[in-house]
């Protein structure tokens, strides 16, 4: 885990990305969208179990959870014709889970019509909870909403299909082999990447890798892009602007800390990724994928 200092910069990174991104919006609908392709191909013996099981890792202040689980209560609904009750294990190592905690309780009116929901927190990290957590096929379905990047994604993947019920599915939503991240990544020095301790832009075509070396059953699905507006990058006198630059390339104080060429080869790629419009705004547009596993 990063210092405190550094998850502090890691969040203010994070809150300046939201600020400037139409992201939140983007990846929500894309999470209930993933969740309910992945509900109708997850087995019937899942679907029919008493209590639905969901493990949640890097859920954040919990927006995306809420969306997801409405996806898999309205997919359980219509194929048990039945209340679903399900049981939602929270995995966020960050103060978000304060948060998402607060927003839960009570659960909101349109979820709490649709399902009996309760909830484990676990403010921890998933390598963490992994140490400690004995259960084996367990969870129905497991999900990672852009939070892969912050842990080595194979043994993850593998300690997770562990958890998985037979018959149950896990979902990853991240970068896309083509998109923004990743390509900034490769041009800058892979092993820089230090923010909030992320490890590896990991796209859908790492997954892909492991899922085909580890003889998975996976597919991927279609994308969705966002756009961010990075125009206060290019003023080197904004703070907001500095911070937005250490999401963008994943490393803390980048300005600062980055070699004068490295800085001067980053700023060059924005420049030429970016779109501007009307009002001379700055824009790109990132596109995320996502790749479900089945446990057969
Ligand atoms: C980009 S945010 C995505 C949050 C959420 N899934 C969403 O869609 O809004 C990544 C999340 O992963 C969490 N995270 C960072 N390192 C982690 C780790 N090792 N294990 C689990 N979660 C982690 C962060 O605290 C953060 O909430």
């Amino acid at each position: 885990m990063a210092s405190a200092e550094g998850q502090d910069i890691y969040l203010s990174s994070l809150k300046q990305f939201r600020k400037r991104s139409n992201v939140r919006q983007v990846v929500e609908n894309f999470a209930e969208d993933v969740a309910s392709h992945t509900m109708s191909n997850i087995s019937n013996s899942c679907l029919a179990s008493s209590v639905f099981r969901v493990l949640g890792v890097g859920s954040g202040h919990g927006k995306t959870d809420l969306r997801i689980l409405n996806s898999i209560a309205t997919a359980i609904e219509s194929s048990q014709k039945k209340k679903p009750v399900i049981h939602t294990a929270i995995i966020e190592p960050s103060d978000m889970i304060q948060e998402f905690k607060s927003s839960v309780t009570p659960l909101p009116q349109t979820l709490c019509s649709l399902a009996d929901v309760s909830f484990e927190w676990h403010q921890e990290t998933f390598q963490q909870f992994i140490a400690s957590c004995p259960r084996e096929d367990y969870f129905d379905m497991i999900h990672f909403v852009a939070s892969l990047y912050y842990m080595d994604a194979e043994s993850s993947l593998k300690s997770s299909l562990k958890l998985l019920a037979s018959g149950g599915a896990m979902f990853c939503i991240l970068s896309s082999e083509t998109s923004f991240f990743p390509k900034l990544a490769k041009k800058l020095k892979p092993d820089c990447v230090n923010l909030g301790s992320a490890k590896k832009i990991y796209t859908q075509m790492d997954v892909r890798k492991i899922a085909q070396r580890n003889n998975w059953k996976y597919e991927e699905l279609s994308r969705a892009h966002y756009s961010v507006d990075i125009s206060c990058c290019f003023d080197e006198s904004s703070t907001e602007g500095g911070l937005l630059l250490d999401f963008l390339t994943h490393q803390e104080n980048f300005r600062v800390n980055a070699e004068s060429a490295v800085y001067r080869e980053a700023m060059e790629f924005l420049s030429e990724e970016c779109k501007v419009d009307g009002n001379g705004a700055k824009f790109i547009q990132p596109e995320f994928a996502a790749v479900v596993i089945y446990k057969q």
